[in-house]
């Protein structure tokens, strides 16, 4: 694809997607919970932060690598755990596997995907993280976290917002049916739970017991507070994702970004704090780097990649937000991803 002929950016993205995907498909990707206020606010409040550049600071060679728990990456965008990536292309998750390879990047894949968790380990020579829930039947838990570790996953990333089915009215309104993922045990006859999700009657206990079953990394997903990046500490959790699901599941909430520097400030550096939510341009990378978050994900976006080509598709949109992070660091005079701290932004006072 030349850069010219095709998107150019996110955005571009997804107004192409939109044009190839049945509405009801893009509605269910692209929209949130109730009035969607949080899907947009995830957005717009990475305008609320300014860069500040700098000059003359020896800029010729950028370095963007990093590690996340323990996993080094080249650049410091993850793609978020999402299920049925097959929705947006009919290679689903071992396209968007073997992009995220080629970025030198992680797929952490959902406990919805629509492939065969140990099929997908072959179709690259790449780094996976398994996302999950505290499920309503602990044997389930524990023997995902074994299978995770066998498969040779490197983190378990524990989804702790979904323990309550959200309320999304573009699903409502099309009479969106969805897909129950590939990794669920078959149900028996006249069985009907739809798709997995939280045991509602979870604690931190179950939390602590996920992090005492396995020997891989934890990252706790969906934490929107402090006092919630601290339980996580205490749990023994390895990192937290800053997270409102992208505005899935409680609408109304602060923006990720508007709640970064207090969960920066609660894991006091004894976790990882990882951001996802509205990353659609490099700047906003830099902005969470430069706030405390270690790497970020994306979530909508690998779907555009994939519904316009792909995995040339999902590899172009990381190819985009890395040539756009390394703008943004070089005119900000940060050659490498540790020199981005909190001097690199500033509030931008409302217009
Ligand atoms: C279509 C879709 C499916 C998703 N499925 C899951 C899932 O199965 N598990 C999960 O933890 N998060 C899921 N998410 C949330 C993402 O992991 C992530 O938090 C969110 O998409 C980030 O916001 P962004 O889409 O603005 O980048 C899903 C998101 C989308 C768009």
């Amino acid at each position: 694809m030349s850069t010219n002929a095709g998107p150019i950016n996110l955005f571009e993205f997804e107004a192409l997607s939109k044009e190839r995907l049945p509405k009801e498909e893009y509605d269910y990707i692209a929209g949130g919970a109730t009035d969607e206020i949080s899907v947009e606010r995830n957005r717009r409040a990475f305008e609320s932060w300014a860069l500040r550049p700098r000059v003359l600071r020896n800029v010729s060679a950028l370095d963007l690598s990093t590690t996340v728990v323990g996993t080094r990456v080249n650049f410091p965008v993850l793609l978020a755990p999402c299920g049925g990536h097959k929705k947006a292309h009919p290679e689903g998750e071992f396209a968007s596997y073997r992009a995220a390879t080629a970025c030198g990047t992680i797929l952490a894949v959902s406990a919805n995907a629509s492939a065969d968790f140990q099929e997908l380990t072959k179709a690259a020579p790449g780094h996976l993280w398994l996302q999950m829930y505290p499920f309503r039947d602990p044997e389930m838990t524990k023997s995902w976290l074994q299978g995770a570790k066998e498969l040779g996953y490197e983190a378990v990333c524990i989804t702790l917002d979904s323990q309550w089915p959200p309320k999304r009215e573009r699903n409502i309104r099309n009479n969106y049916k969805q897909m129950r993922g590939a990794n669920y045990p078959k149900l028996g006859p006249g069985e009907s739970r739809g798709p997995g999700g939280g045991n509602p009657a979870a604690t931190w206990k179950d939390l602590e017991w996920i992090k005492s079953a396995t020997d891989l990394p934890v990252v706790a997903k969906g934490i929107m507070t402090g006092e919630d990046v601290e339980l996580c500490a205490e749990a023994g959790a390895d990192a937290v994702i800053v997270s409102n699901h992208g505005g899935r599941h409680l609408d109304n909430t602060l923006a990720t970004i508007e709640v970064l520097p207090e969960a920066v400030a609660a894991a006091n550096g004894k976790i990882e704090v990882l951001l996802d939510g509205g990353i659609r341009r490099g700047a906003d990378v830099v902005k969470a780097l430069a706030l405390g978050a270690k790497a970020v994900f994306i979530g909508r976006p690998l779907f555009w990649g994939l519904a316009v080509a792909g995995e040339q598709g999902v590899t172009r949109v990381l190819e985009i937000l890395r040539e756009e992070i390394e703008i943004t660091m070089a005119k900000c005079g940060r050659a490498t991803v540790a020199s981005l701290d909190p001097t690199v932004v500033v509030k931008a006072p409302p217009l």
